[in-house]
């Protein structure tokens, strides 16, 4: 059986921190209500010269080190990202330029903003499986930072910056059972245009013609996430015939740590076994869940043979679910 296997993991932070207090100092805010209602106490802000390229190919780098990978055999990258670099062409094709990857691989971008890393694992996933690629880079990347009204104390203090990357490779992994042996063992994608207003950016080529920024309805979105991150959670598990006690680890999206604990509870399992990094990254969207999967992949907690769920809802709205054993 071809499955695609986590190989090894990456990310890169934009080097400078902002704290609650430098925002207090800006907006109508405050560290202790920014920390009460989302957990966030810090995160990092791109300067000059970062961009959603330079993040991804710096976690990509990582991610191939540690999968003991080159760049030029990998034939298969998807970005995921709501902030590309230009309009076109792909960010993912100047990540494939910038680390001198296999030319004439297929390389685009996802736009499923915070919910692009599991459309990205999910497509490259279909793809390793049916011998369209062989290794893939899955990326999710973000210089949100440039898409905030920094003057909305709603939206402002809720994003940060940064990249994660993992490398796939497709492999024989044998005649296993759907919940035994490595790879992805299942995933699933939704989305519900009716909700656009909730959360989206007031500008774009084809309507403004302008960038535009980031706007959105906190409370509506907080409620639609809890109901269908636990509806896909559920889904992905009865495919995969895992109980939710069997996971060894959640990697969800940090949107919210009240979010990762209303997740936690409706799945009855501890609040220590959800990776939790929205306190130090705040929400990177499209790169969350692979930055937070690479922090407790080289922290240690997360060890070959564990069972890893990945989560996220953002935008559209979209969201989905998968399930490895790394
Ligand atoms: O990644 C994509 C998915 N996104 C999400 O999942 C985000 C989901 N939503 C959330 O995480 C939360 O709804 C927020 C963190 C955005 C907001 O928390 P909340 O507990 O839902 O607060 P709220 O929007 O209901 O606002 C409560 C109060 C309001 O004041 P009044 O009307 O009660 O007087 C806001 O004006 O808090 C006020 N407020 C703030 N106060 C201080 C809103 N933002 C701030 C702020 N500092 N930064």
């Amino acid at each position: 059986m071809i499955r695609a296997v986590i190989k090894g993991t990456g990310s890169a932070l934009p080097a400078r921190v902002m704290t609650n207090a430098e925002l207090a100092a800006r907006v109508d805010t405050s560290d202790e209500w920014i920390v009460e209602r989302t957990g966030i106490r810090q995160r990092h802000i791109a300067g000059e010269g970062e961009t959603t390229s330079t993040l991804a190919a710096d976690a990509c780098a990582r991610a191939l080190a540690a999968a003991g990978i080159a760049a030029d055999e990998i034939d298969l990258i998807i970005l995921a990202t709501a902030t590309p670099d230009h309009t076109f062409p792909a960010t993912a094709t100047q990540v494939q330029a910038l680390l001198g990857c296999k030319p004439g691989g297929i390389a685009f971008d996802v736009a499923a903003v915070c919910s692009g890393f599991l459309y990205a694992l999910a497509t490259a996933d279909a793809l390793l499986r049916t011998g369209m690629g062989t290794r893939a880079l899955v990326i999710g990347a973000e210089t949100f930072s440039r898409l905030l009204d920094w003057e909305d104390r709603g939206t402002c203090v809720l994003f940060g910056d940064g990249a994660g990357a993992v490398v796939l490779a497709a492999e024989d992994v044998g005649d296993v059972g759907p919940g035994d042996g490595p790879g992805i063992l299942a995933s699933r994608l939704h989305a519900d245009g009716a909700h656009k207003e909730m959360l989206f950016v007031d500008g774009g080529p084809a309507t403004t013609g302008t960038v535009g920024k980031l706007r959105m309805k906190g409370r509506e979105v907080f409620r639609h996430a809890v109901v269908n991150l636990s509806e896909v959670l559920a889904e992905v598990l009865d495919d995969a015939g895992i109980a939710a006690d069997q996971l060894d680890w959640v990697v969800p999206h940090q949107a919210n740590s009240r979010i990762l604990d209303a997740t936690a509870r409706k799945l009855g399992l501890p609040p220590e076994r959800m990776v939790m990094t929205v306190d130090r990254h705040a929400n990177t969207s499209a790169a969350s869940v692979p930055l937070a999967l690479d922090v407790a992949v080289r922290d240690g907690r997360i060890q070959p043979g564990h069972l890893v769920m990945f989560e996220a809802m953002g935008g559209g709205f979209t969201w989905g679910a998968a399930l490895a054993r790394m």
